[in-house]
């Protein structure tokens, strides 16, 4: 797709796969919109798919497989121990990373407990580029602590910087002088780091990490739920690496890195997860929890089918044809905002787009929850179901006083090769709209707030009537239009 000039100067992604199987989609009236946001009390999680036109409320576990993917699972080998499949999934991932132990479990956040507990201790830290939601929990239930050593451009909503999701070396040079490297559990990397908008790190940084954790005898692990797209980035912005290969730029990131882990639901289009080390030591270690919280060693609670798919999808993640797809529809979806004047994260990062509800409704204030009562009003106006990220999806303190986020924004996620431009284009139509009426947005406030994870379950009222005067504009702009 890269490749590709048009005649006529337009820049647009052009799909290279083509869609042999279809599902039916709905768009139910804006009316029946209204009323399927107040019963999932304004939490677009509390949602029916049956109720959503387009999903973007994550890229887990919904992207499309392909032909082959599909054609692999039917010849799995389903045995509890000593599994065909195993070996072959086992295999492929030694030809990807070049490691030899590979330690399968259900999901990235089951690799994240394996790891904390068998490395996180009381007093610890875990030094990384950003947080992740279920890592961070997991590191903290061990009694660690997350130190985050991002560089300063990471928060910057708008920005040119090819690869925000770098570490800040300096910083962690002196987070390590000061705390001492004993204290350190091991540090982490996330590729295509979530939270700030699924921006990347460059090999140059990754590599200049891994010195410093060898200098110092600390682990470096990776995270590489979001790897395919980190590696497009690299590929087609760090001048160094244009000459690499996608396998070559995988190895050597892989090389660097005592531990690999990955959310399979992610990277290679399938679900499940696991771990991966060239450390016999380290294999050792973790072995004994994948028993006891996964399955045993040949399948880690995944089914055999999906193995036989990650197999596959993970062959398919080193072709660049398939890997740019998500980050080129992210990068129109952005421009196409931007253009439209939408504030959105910048430059366009993987994993999908990110709205800047900050901006978007900077009259909300930030304990009404910005990004959700923009995430609620999308639906209302679109059909289109995003996910907020930001106060909401963050914990009150032990006072019960509000933690704000230091960002609000709106995640449009884009599962990788379902949606059509078209699509895109209706939600960018959607999205623009909303902007220019963006004053009948009003906030939320928690009908039920849940203690723990309030984001998933809680449920939420408007501060006012704001969502039938956002419906009845739409109905005068719009007539008789779905
Ligand atoms: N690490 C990263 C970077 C992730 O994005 C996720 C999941 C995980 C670990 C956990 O993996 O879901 O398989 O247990 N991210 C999903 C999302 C949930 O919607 O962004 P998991």
């Amino acid at each position: 797709m890269s490749h590709i000039k048009f005649y006529y100067g337009e820049k647009f992604p052009l799909e290279m796969h083509k869609v042999r199987i279809v599902q039916k989609l709905n768009l139910i009236p804006i009316e029946q919109r209204l009323k399927a946001m107040q019963e999932a009390g304004n939490n677009t999680f509390l949602l029916k798919n049956r109720d959503v036109f387009m999903d973007m409320l994550t890229d887990s576990g919904v992207n499309a497989m392909s032909d082959k993917q599909l054609a692999a699972m039917m010849e799995a080998d389903d045995s509890y121990a000593g599994s065909e499949t195993f070996m072959k999934l086992q295999s492929k991932l030694t030809q990807i990373f070049g490691t030899t132990y590979f330690l399968p479990a259900h999901q990235g956040r089951a690799c994240e407990n394996i790891l904390s507990q068998a490395f996180v201790t009381n007093g610890s830290f875990v030094p990384m580029n950003y947080h992740f939601t279920t890592t961070k929990s997991h590191i903290t239930l061990n009694g660690g602590s997350v130190v985050e050593l991002y560089m300063d451009e990471a928060l910057h909503i708008t920005s040119s910087h090819p690869f925000k999701g770098n570490m800040d070396l300096k910083k962690l040079e002196k987070f390590i002088a000061e705390c001492g490297p004993e204290k350190i559990s091991f540090v982490r990397m996330e590729a295509g780091t979530n939270l700030i908008g699924g921006q990347p790190f460059s090999l140059n940084n990754m590599r200049q990490v891994s010195e410093i954790c060898k200098k110092h005898s600390i682990m470096l692990v990776l995270d590489a739920s979001l790897l395919a797209d980190n590696l497009y980035f690299i590929k087609t912005r760090e001048s160094a690496c244009q000459g690499m290969s996608i396998p070559e730029i995988t190895k050597a990131i892989a090389a660097m890195a005592d531990i690999i882990y990955f959310s399979a639901r992610k990277l290679g289009c399938a679900r499940g997860g696991g771990i991966c080390t060239n450390r016999e030591d380290v294999y050792i270690k973790l072995r004994e929890y994948i028993p006891l919280y996964e399955g045993f060693l040949t399948y880690g609670g995944m089914s055999v089918r999906e193995m036989e798919a990650m197999t596959v999808g993970m062959d398919e993640t080193m072709d660049e044809n398939m890997i740019n797809q998500g980050p080129q529809f992210i990068e129109y979806m952005v421009e196409e905002l931007r253009k439209k004047g939408v504030p959105v994260v910048t430059p366009g990062g993987g994993l999908g787009c990110h709205v800047d509800a900050m901006a978007f409704v900077d009259h909300i204030p930030q304990g009404q929850y910005p990004a959700g009562a923009l995430a609620a009003a999308l639906y209302i106006v679109s059909g289109v179901r995003g996910m907020e990220r930001g106060t909401m999806s963050e914990q009150r303190d032990e006072n019960g006083t509000e933690t704000l986020s230091n960002m609000e924004l709106l995640r449009l996620a884009m599962p990788r090769r379902v949606f059509t431009l078209s699509q895109v284009k209706y939600a960018v139509d959607r999205i623009g709209w909303l902007y220019e009426n963006r004053k009948l947005v009003e906030g939320l406030t928690f009908a039920e707030e849940p203690k723990v994870l309030r984001f998933f379950f809680g449920r939420l009222k408007p501060v006012s009537d704001w969502q039938t005067r956002l419906v009845n504009k739409f109905r005068a702009d719009f007539g008789d239009s779905l």
